[in-house]
C-alpha cells in the first residue's frame, strides 16, 4: 500500500470507529474472501440462469434470496429476487414492475420517504403525489384519504417506509388497507421499502405488517446496513409474476435480463451469505434485542442530560435536537429540520454512546456558562 491510500485507509478507519449517525453496523469481517479479490467475477443477469460467462457466485445468490424469502414469509416458488447494488436500487426495481403492470398508476409517498425515490420516480417518469407526514414521519393517512378521494379511478401504486431515515417510523399497511377499500379501488400495488428494517422487523414485537403474507408486491432492503459490509449491497424481493411480466432472454450473456444492472457483484451475496450462515434467524432476533438495548439506553441517557430525545416505538434511531455542528461533524451525524439522530446499529456499544453524552454535556454546561456571562 503507498502512503496515500494507506492514508485514506486510515482516515476511514478511524472515521467508521466514531460515526453515530448512520444506520451501518461496523461488527464485521469479510477476510476470508480475499482470495476472491484477485479473480474475475460476475453474476451477469437473471439470478436463476447460468450465463456463458460461468464466473458467478449464483448459487449463493440464490440461497440469499431463499432466506429473505423465507423471513419475509413467503418461499421462492412464489417470490423471486436478487442481491441489489443497495436500498435504492432495490426500490427501482420495485417501482418498475409497479409501472410495468400499472402503466397509469399514480405513485403515493410520504413526505418523509428517502430522497433518492423522487429520483427513481424521475427515471420512470411515473405520475407521484407527495402525502403529507405526521410529526413522527409516519405518513399522515387522513391526507391520503383526501387524495385517494379525487383519484379512486386510477390505478394506485402505494410506497410505503418501513422505517423512515430519519425517525424509522414505520407506515401502517393496515391503514393503507383500510383506505383502498373504502375507495374500492381494484388496481393496485404495494412496494415497502425497509432498507433499515428489513431484517429487523420481522423479529420484533408486535411484529409490523409488511411482508408477502400481507399481499405486498416486492420489499427492498439494503444489506450494508444492519448486516453491515465494505460494499454497499442490498435484496429485492418481488411475486414472481411480476418478474416474469418483465422477463426477457437475451442470447450474448445466455441468461434471462430482468436485473436492473447487466453485470452484477458477486462478492456481496458471498458477504451476505457468511452473515447468514454465522448468524441465522436466532442471531438477528438476538441482534435486534441488543441494539434496542442500546437504543433504549442512549434515550434514557439523553433525557437524563436535558436533552429532547425520542424514538418511534422501540426503534433502534434515537432522535434529537441538533446538536452544534461541531458535534455532529466529531460524530458524524445526519440532521434534517432542526433534529438529528444516533442509529444503534451492531457495533455500536454503550461506551461510544456515553462518549457522546459527555460531550454533548459539556457543550450543554458551556452554553449556560455563556449565557450567565
Ligand atoms: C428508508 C431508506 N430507503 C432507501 C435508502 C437507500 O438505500 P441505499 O443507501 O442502500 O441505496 C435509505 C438509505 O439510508 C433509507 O434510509
Amino acid at each position: 500500500m503507498n502512503d496515500r491510500i494507506k492514508g485514506i485507509y486510515e482516515r476511514i478507519n478511524t472515521n467508521s470507529e466514531s460515526f453515530l449517525g448512520y444506520p451501518l453496523a461496523k461488527d464485521f469481517s469479510y477476510q476470508e474472501f480475499a482470495p476472491f479479490l484477485d479473480v474475475c467475477l460476475n453474476n451477469i443477469g437473471d439470478p436463476e440462469s447460468p450465463s456463458t460467462l460461468a464466473i458467478d457466485t449464483k448459487d449463493i445468490e440464490k440461497e440469499c434470496v431463499a432466506f429473505f424469502a423465507d423471513i419475509l414469509s413467503t418461499n421462492v416458488k412464489d417470490a423471486w429476487g436478487y442481491i441489489t447494488n443497495g436500498g435504492t436500487e432495490g426500490n427501482l426495481y420495485g417501482l418498475y414492475l409497479a409501472r410495468e403492470t400499472f402503466p397509469d398508476a399514480v405513485v403515493y409517498y410520504s413526505e418523509a420517504t428517502h430522497y433518492s425515490v423522487k429520483k427513481n420516480l424521475h427515471l420512470l417518469n411515473i405520475k407521484n403525489i407527495v402525502v403529507r407526514s405526521q410529526p413522527n414521519g409516519e405518513m399522515d393517512y387522513d391526507d391520503l384519504d383526501q387524495i385517494l378521494m379525487l383519484r379512486r379511478d386510477k390505478p394506485a401504486i402505494f410506497f410505503l417506509n418501513i422505517g423512515t431515515t430519519m425517525t424509522e417510523a414505520i407506515d401502517k399497511l393496515d391503514e393503507i388497507k383500510r383506505i383502498i377499500r373504502k375507495y374500492a379501488i381494484k388496481n393496485y400495488y404495494i412496494h415497502c421499502d425497509a432498507a433499515f428494517l428489513g431484517l429487523i422487523a420481522p423479529f420484533i414485537e408486535p411484529k409490523p405488517k409488511f411482508d408477502f403474507a400481507e399481499g405486498v408486491d416486492s420489499i427492498s432492503i439494503s444489506g450494508h446496513k444492519f448486516i453491515g459490509g465494505p460494499i454497499p449491497s442490498g435484496v429485492v424481493l418481488v411475486k414472481r409474476n411480476h418478474r416474469n411480466r418483465i422477463a426477457n432472454s437475451i442470447s450474448y450473456i445466455g441468461a434471462m435480463d430482468t436485473t436492473i444492472t447487466g453485470s452484477r457483484n458477486a462478492l456481496t451475496p458471498l458477504f451476505i451469505w457468511s452473515f447468514i450462515q454465522k448468524h441465522g434467524k436466532q442471531g438477528l432476533i438476538e441482534r435486534a434485542r441488543n441494539s434496542q438495548k442500546v437504543a433504549a439506553y442512549t434515550e434514557k441517557k439523553l433525557k437524563e442530560i436535558g436533552v429532547n430525545a425520542w424514538r418511534n416505538n422501540e426503534a433502534l434511531t434515537v432522535v434529537l435536537d441538533k446538536p452544534s455542528e461541531a458535534l455532529c461533524h466529531k460524530y458524524q451525524l445526519a440532521s434534517e429540520d432542526g433534529i438529528a439522530h444516533i442509529i444503534c446499529v451492531p457495533g455500536i456499544e454503550k461506551v461510544q454512546i456515553d462518549l457522546f453524552v459527555e460531550d454533548l454535556k459539556r457543550e450543554k454546561q458551556q452554553l449556560i456558562t455563556q449565557e450567565l456571562v
